[in-house]
């Protein structure tokens, strides 16, 4: 490893046809091009990762859909609530990723959490 870092890895990099001038640029060959695709790749490819870690909103959603595992096999999730049934309150969830639902069990927090998103429970309350 110590090899690779101070000997092999330094010389790769000192023998790649970077060009002194801007105009040099224009000068390469197409062999000195393709040399150059492997750092760059690598240099994109740490700025892009870099990026996705450090910028959450660059992040897509999970899965793109809403509803990633409620009731999948129905070809839609209805739910009925009598409101003679509640009591004093019901928390019931928007955000489809309750364990209990159609109930809010807190799940929201750490989507919110890992999406930088701010869905949050619908509160029923009876007076
Ligand atoms: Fe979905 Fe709370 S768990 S809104």
């Amino acid at each position: 490893m110590a090899q690779l870092i101070k000997v092999t890895l330094p010389n790769y990099l000192s023998n790649l046809p970077i060009p002194d001038t801007a105009g040099g640029w224009f000068r390469l060959s197409l062999r000195d091009w393709i040399s150059l695709i492997p750092p760059f790749a690598c240099v994109a490819g740490a700025t892009y990762v870099s990026y996705l870690a450090f910028c959450p909103k660059a992040r897509a959603p999970p899965c793109g859909k809403v509803n990633p595992k409620i009731l999948k096999n129905s070809p839609k999730v209805v739910d009925i609530i009598d409101v003679e049934d509640i009591t004093e309150k019901a928390v019931f969830c928007r955000c489809w990723r309750s364990k209990n639902w159609p109930y809010c069990d807190g799940s929201h927090g750490t989507y919110n959490k890992e999406n930088d998103d701010n869905v949050g429970p619908l509160i029923v309350k009876k007076e």
